[in-house]
This record gives structure tokens, C-alpha cells and sequence, in this order.
């Protein structure tokens, strides 16, 4: 059964990612056909990378415990939906912080995304879609932009119910059918590479 894993860009207190994070996990925890598991980066904690080999060239030589647990992590999932907060017109620190740890556990995987800002995250989608393209993933057109509007309604939600997020549910089902496309594709492609090596 493929994975897919939901990776929690944001780890700031207060986040706003818990939201949209309680509606995939909500509308896509219980499918046939793939398993979904959420990557939250709070319970990775790392330090600012440093390592004088990069994971390209080191790839799964873990310097230690933490960044290896991260890796292996990573290493099961056959699809990713990252979830990602827009600071400053780009990624949060904390992605690409815990993305720079890894490099083969990424590699030739799909990837979609879900933002959330002023613009829906679409600055900092669209500069992840290159960084996945350095990580040799298939980064994917359809994404999921959620709006002020929609942020407002969220937050002000009390309790919060993945309700609030209804109307972009459409939008998920073809996002989410576009990535099982890819994870089967690119999944069938990484197990013929394993048979011929
Ligand atoms: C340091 C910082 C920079 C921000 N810059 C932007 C920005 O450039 N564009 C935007 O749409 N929102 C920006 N925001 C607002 C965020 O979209 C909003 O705070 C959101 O809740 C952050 O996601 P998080 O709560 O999951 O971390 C910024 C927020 C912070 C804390």
C-alpha cells in the first residue's frame, strides 16, 4: 500500500498549519488505496545544518541519531503532500532546514502542496517546486492555495471543524488523484530500478 505523508512545514507556536493539516488528515485518513501519515517537523528538531558533506554525496551515512530517524522517516513514504506557511515570500526556515538533512529519501517521488497567506502560499509553492526539482522529486501543478478569507473563518471557527475548508475539497480530490497517479508511476519506476541493480 503506498504512503503518503503529510509534512508540517510550519513549527512556529501558534501555527496556523494545524488547521489545514486537521482537514487532510480528516478527508484522506481513511481511503482505500494509500495510507496517510503526518510528518510534523516540531517532533524533528535540528539543528541549523552544518555537516561539511552534503546528504547528496554522504546520502544515508546519518551523522547521528536525530537527522537518521528523520531520514528513515522520510525513506517510507511514497508521496508527499507538503504543507507549507509563506514567511517573507518564501518557504519556512524550518522546511527547508529539515529538508537540507536529507537528499535520497527524497528522490524520484512526487510531491504536492497545500499553502496558506496573503496569496495562498503561491510565492512559497512555487519556490519549492524548483528545491523539489533539486531533490529529483516530481513536483505536481495542482495545489491547494488557502486564502485570508478562508484563514479568517478558520481561526475565528470555535471549535475548529475541517468544515471550514469544505469548499476546496474538490480541489483535494484532484490534487490528490493527480499524486496517487505519480506515486504509482514513479513507484513502479523505483521498483524496476531495484530489480535491475
Ligand atoms: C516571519 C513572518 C513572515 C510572514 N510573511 C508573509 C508573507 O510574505 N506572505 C504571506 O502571505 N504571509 C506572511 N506571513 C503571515 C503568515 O501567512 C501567517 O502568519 C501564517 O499563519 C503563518 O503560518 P504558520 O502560522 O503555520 O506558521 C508572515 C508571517 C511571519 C511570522
Amino acid at each position: 500500500m503506498p504512503l503518503i505523508q503529510v509534512i508540517v512545514g510550519s513549527t512556529r507556536r501558534g501555527r496556523f498549519a494545524d488547521k489545514p493539516v486537521a482537514w487532510l488528515a480528516g478527508r484522506l485518513g481513511r481511503r482505500e488505496g494509500f495510507d496517510l501519515e503526518i510528518l510534523d517537523l516540531r517532533d524533528h528538531p535540528l539543528p541549523l545544518y552544518d555537516r561539511a558533506v552534503p546528504p547528496a554525496r554522504s546520502l544515508r551515512d546519518y551523522p547521528d541519531e536525530d537527522v537518521g530517524r528523520l531520514g528513515r522517516t522520510i525513506e517510507r513514504a511514497d508521496g508527499f503532500i507538503i504543507v507549507t506557511s509563506e514567511y517573507n515570500h518564501g518557504y519556512p526556515a524550518s522546511l527547508k532546514n529539515a529538508m537540507d538533512h536529507v537528499f535520497p529519501e527524497f528522490n524520484r517521488k512526487p510531491v504536492a502542496f497545500v499553502g496558506y497567506g496573503n496569496v495562498g502560499g503561491a510565492r512559497a509553492i512555487e519556490q519549492l517546486r524548483l528545491v523539489a526539482v533539486e531533490f529529483e522529486m516530481a513536483p505536481l501543478r495542482h495545489a491547494i492555495h488557502i486564502l485570508p478569507e478562508l484563514m479568517i473563518a478558520a481561526m475565528r471557527a470555535d471549535p475548529f471543524s475541517s468544515e471550514v475548508f469544505s469548499s476546496l475539497d474538490q480541489r483535494l480530490e484532484t490534487m490528490v488523484a493527480d499524486l496517487l497517479w505519480w506515486t504509482a508511476a514513479l513507484g513502479a519506476g523505483r521498483a524496476a530500478d531495484k530489480l535491475t541493480l
